[in-house]
């Protein structure tokens, strides 16, 4: 078997990462393509770097710009390798631009796509990922679904593509990284802190919307609660161009820093007393059953509905008048219960890597 497998941005070299030990113990002979939509060294580099993978065979380079313009650009880039390197499977992981160009790219060359975490949706069309996410799986030939939930969205869907449930290789990147993180824990992040929520923000909907940015910063220092917020490059050219940033400070009560990097990030899950975010991945890592943290979503939906069901997630919406009392309630309640893990045990690189050798070896 030959994989090809593309990555594009921070979650997906995080979530690919187990697929290419996969291939690596397994001695597979893979091709591995970054499209360059994420280039900050925090955002790329830093990433390949802590998940011990070695340099991309090429990097498409192909930046920001606006939805067409990177899709477009991806997937002519895209198309050049595959023509050169005729793989026998196309591996692609979750909802980006740089999914999306691959999976056009490899069907129109009736090369087999395998979507990891298929079958998610938000139900929300603001969204560039729900977009994404839904072309991705009406095209894809293997749809690894992280759960049963996902799976019978996509039957309902009546997708071509054959579906199998696997678990999210986030938990197995997870496992795999954590005690690494845990040993070189770095405490000056938090320094004077003695407890803290960990915030990050980086949707479109959330960001790109003056009122809505502001609206989630005035609710979030109205919590009168310490939070660190490792901000997104995206957030932080927002903050500063609809002059929020002097807010953040004035308010004193959010510490905002560069984005950090995969092991900090996870020692900093460990140690907080819990998440605010709109991130996707989080929703999933805060489930792990190392991490198990209380994670208040800040947005109107979720495609990530098992996180809820478990009592991992509560969705808080972003109304300023009301997600701050939300929090509270789901302070009250209790943040450390115990809860079941809805997203694998780890081993669902290895399920996916089982599925595509007996049809490829
Ligand atoms: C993308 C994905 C999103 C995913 C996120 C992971 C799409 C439509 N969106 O959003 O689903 O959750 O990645 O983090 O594919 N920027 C930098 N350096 C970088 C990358 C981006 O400074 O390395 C800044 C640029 O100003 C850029 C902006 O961030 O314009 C947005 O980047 P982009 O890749 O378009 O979208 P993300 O918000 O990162
Ligand atoms: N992450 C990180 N450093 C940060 C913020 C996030 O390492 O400062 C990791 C996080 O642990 C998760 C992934 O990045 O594995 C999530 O990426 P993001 O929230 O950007 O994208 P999404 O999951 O929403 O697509």
């Amino acid at each position: 078997m030959r994989p090809f497998i593309i990555v594009g941005t921070r979650p997906e070299i995080v979530k690919m990462a187990p697929i290419i030990y996969e291939c690596e113990s397994r001695g597979i002979d893979y091709y591995f393509l970054h499209t360059g939509q994420h280039y900050s060294e925090s955002m790329s580099g830093l990433f390949l770097d802590e998940m011990d993978l070695r340099t991309p065979d090429r990097n498409l380079d192909v930046g920001s710009g606006s939805q067409s313009e990177q899709t477009a650009q991806a997937l002519v880039g895209i198309e050049k390798e595959l023509l050169r390197e005729k793989p026998d499977v196309v591996l692609v992981q979750g909802d980006t631009n740089t999914v999306l160009s691959a999976t056009l790219a490899a069907a129109k060359l009736r090369i087999p796509v395998a979507h990891i975490e298929a079958g998610l949706r938000s139900y929300d069309t603001r969204m560039p990922e729900e977009h994404n996410r839904r072309l991705t799986d009406h095209a894809s030939d293997y749809l690894f679904a992280p759960t049963e939930n996902s799976a019978e969205i996509l039957r309902k869907e009546n997708v071509w593509g054959r579906i199998f449930v696997t678990g999210n290789t986030v938990i197995d990147a997870l496992e795999n990284r954590l005690p690494v993180a845990l040993k070189r824990m770095n405490r000056a992040l938090t320094k004077g802190l003695d407890s803290f929520a960990l915030l990050t923000l980086h949707r479109a909907e959330n960001v790109d919307d003056k009122n809505v940015l502001e609206g989630l910063i005035e609710g979030l220092i109205s919590l009168e609660m310490s939070i660190l917020f490792p901000a997104h490059p995206r957030s932080i050219k927002q903050l500063t161009k609809f002059g929020l940033m002097s807010r953040i400070k004035s308010g004193g009560l959010i510490r905002i820093i560069e984005p950090v990097g995969y092991l900090d990030f996870l020692s900093l899950q460990k140690r907080c007393s819990f998440i605010l975010t709109d991130s996707g991945g989080i929703q999933e890592e805060a489930t792990a059953p190392s991490i198990n943290k209380k994670v208040f979503v800040l947005r109107t939906s979720t495609e990530r509905p098992e996180a809820v069901d478990s009592g991992h997630a509560v969705v808080v919406g972003v109304n300023p008048e009301k997600f701050p009392n939300m929090i509270r309630n789901g302070i009250k309640e209790g943040l450390d219960e115990e809860r079941r893990c809805p997203y694998g045990e780890g081993d669902a690189s290895k399920k996916i890597m089982n599925i595509l050798g007996k049809d490829f070896d």
